[in-house]
This record gives structure tokens, C-alpha cells and sequence, in this order.
């Protein structure tokens, strides 16, 4: 099946009806193969004129999702994109009812994709401390709920495959949000990377310690060489994905990522093979 990129404005069929079960519930989750078997499918485009409509767009639908969907964990992602998405969360939080806000502090969990190798949840520079501020402190969330791979560990691969079976055991991911890098990679799957690699230590590349230096004082050399990434295979397995993306710097990995066949030197690829996949991109990410 041909993959075309089509922008369309269309509602998402999002948030789920609550009256539908989910197809698979927590403790029944098998794994899918993650392969293009199925064919390639285009994504649902969402078109929003910036940064803040697409945070706002997908601090929605994560809230609905915990009000209304609740038994397949969340999957977050972190970085600058994700940055208005929280922001958005908080103040969307806010305005709740006292019973909705209790609703949502009661039936969240979430797994974030990935966790630098060496730090500690307590260095301001880890993801652990970014969800802190940006997510449990804003939503006073039992820090319990928000589930990320651990750092600084003595053994990261067993650490891995710890985080994977407790996914696992959880069922699976059910709404996964993903922003994209700048060579495609989604969590901290760097190409070359297939869809079948699952929860791993993975070593990040040159451009994606350069990137992420904003956050080590501008320094790639403080960027940790290593990390801890859910693989393509636990992303390809959650129900439904978000690809959110912004910025004209965007355009050209989001582009290819659904226009050429998917190839394991564009991770972001792969998520052709999913047939729930919605990007909510702004104008510039989507080519002006
Ligand atoms: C990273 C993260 C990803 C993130 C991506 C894009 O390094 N591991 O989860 O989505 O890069 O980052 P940004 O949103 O800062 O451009």
C-alpha cells in the first residue's frame, strides 16, 4: 500500500468512547510482532498554527485520556516540543473540577520512554527531574505513578529489561505521545534501528548530544554517551501514537518520515506500520 503525506484538518477519533472496551486490558497484552505485515498506513495529520495550539491539542487529549480511558498506561516523552504540552497540562489541570483532579491524580500512570545512563533522578539535568517539575509537582501526582527507567543503576541493560516486564506487566502502552528527532529517532532509538528492537541501553550519536547540550549548560561533551530507550517494538505496540513535532526545523525528518518507505535509517519510519497514528504538528513542521 502506497503511503501518501496527506495534511487533512479532521477531527481525530480521540478521545476513545469510554462504552467500547479496550480490545486487550491490562495482564492480557502479548506483544505484536512489530513488522510492516500489516501493511503501511497514513498517518491522521493535525495541522495547528503553532507550538502552543499543538500543546494544548495534546495536553487534551492525554487528560481525556486519563479521565476517560484509563487502564493502558500513558507513554511520555521528553524535550523542548513537549516543553507547551505540559505546560498546557498543568493549566488545563487546573481547571478541572476538585473530583476530576482527584480522578486524574488516582488513575494515572505513565512510562516515559527514556532516562539518561548515569544520572541520578535527583540531578536536574535527568528526565526524572524534568517530569518532577513539569508533571508531578503541577498535577501533584504520586511520583510513583510517573514511571521512568532508573540511570544510575550498576547494571543498565538489566535495568532495561526490569522497565520493559514492568510495561509488560502493566499491559502495554496505551496513548504514546513521541516528539522526532532531527535524524528521526523517536525515544532514543538512533539509526539504524529496526522495529523489532525492544527496552534497551542504547549509545546516542554525535547530533543528539549536540542537541540535547541545552540542557548541560550548551556542553555535548556533559551529554551522557548512553541511555536507557523503550524500543520500536514497545512503541509500535502501544493502541494509538502521537507524533507531535514543531518548528520549521522539523519539517524535512518529519516529511521523509512518511513519505519514503520506512527504513531502519529513519526510525521514525517504522510508525508507518501502525495504523493509529496522528501527528499534530504546527505549520512550520508540516513545511509552512
Ligand atoms: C530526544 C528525546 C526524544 C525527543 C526528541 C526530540 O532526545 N529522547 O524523546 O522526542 O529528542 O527532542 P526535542 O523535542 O527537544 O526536539
Amino acid at each position: 500500500m502506497q503511503t501518501s503525506f496527506v495534511i487533512t484538518t479532521k477531527e481525530p477519533n480521540w478521545p476513545p468512547d469510554p462504552s467500547k472496551p479496550s480490545a486487550r486490558l491490562p495482564g492480557q497484552a502479548t506483544l505484536r510482532k512489530a513488522t510492516l505485515e500489516g501493511g503501511r498506513h497514513s498517518p491522521q495529520i493535525l495541522r495547528l498554527a503553532d507550538a502552543e495550539a499543538v500543546g494544548e491539542q495534546v495536553a487534551h487529549w492525554l487528560l481525556a485520556s486519563r479521565l476517560a480511558d484509563p487502564r493502558l498506561p500513558l507513554g511520555l516523552a521528553t524535550g523542548r516540543t513537549m516543553e507547551p504540552v505540559y505546560a498546557a497540562l498543568a493549566h488545563q489541570f487546573a481547571q478541572l473540577s476538585a473530583a476530576e483532579r482527584q480522578r486524574v491524580r488516582q488513575q494515572w500512570c505513565s512510562f516515559n520512554l527514556d532516562e539518561y545512563v548515569g544520572l541520578s533522578p535527583r540531578d536536574p539535568r535527568s528526565f526524572a527531574a524534568t517530569m518532577a517539575t513539569q508533571l508531578v509537582t503541577p498535577l501533584q501526582l504520586e511520583a510513583e505513578s510517573v514511571l521512568l527507567p532508573r540511570g544510575d543503576g550498576a547494571d543498565p541493560a538489566a535495568e532495561a529489561m526490569r522497565y520493559a516486564s514492568l510495561l509488560a506487566s502493566k499491559g502495554g502502552l496505551g496513548l504514546q505521545i513521541l516528539g522526532i528527532g532531527a535524524n528521526g529517532h523517536v525515544g532514543f532509538n538512533e539509526p539504524p534501528c529496526g522495529p523489532e528492537v525492544v527496552c534497551r541501553c542504547v549509545a546516542l550519536t554525535a547530533s543528539t548530544r549536540d542537541a540535547n547540550a541545552f540542557a548541560f549548560g550548551g556542553d555535548p561533551a556533559q551529554v551522557p554517551d548512553q541511555a536507557i530507550s523503550l524500543g520500536l517494538n514497545e512503541i509500535l505496540n502501544a493502541r494509538r501514537i502521537l507524533l507531535v513535532a514543531t518548528g520549521g526545523a522539523k519539517a524535512e525528518v518529519l516529511r521523509r518520515a512518511f513519505e519514503q518507505s520506512p527504513t531502519a535509517d529513519l526510525p521514525a519510519s517504522w510508525l508507518q506500520g501502525h495504523p493509529e497514528v496522528t501527528v499534530v504538528a504546527d505549520a512550520a513542521a508540516l513545511g509552512g
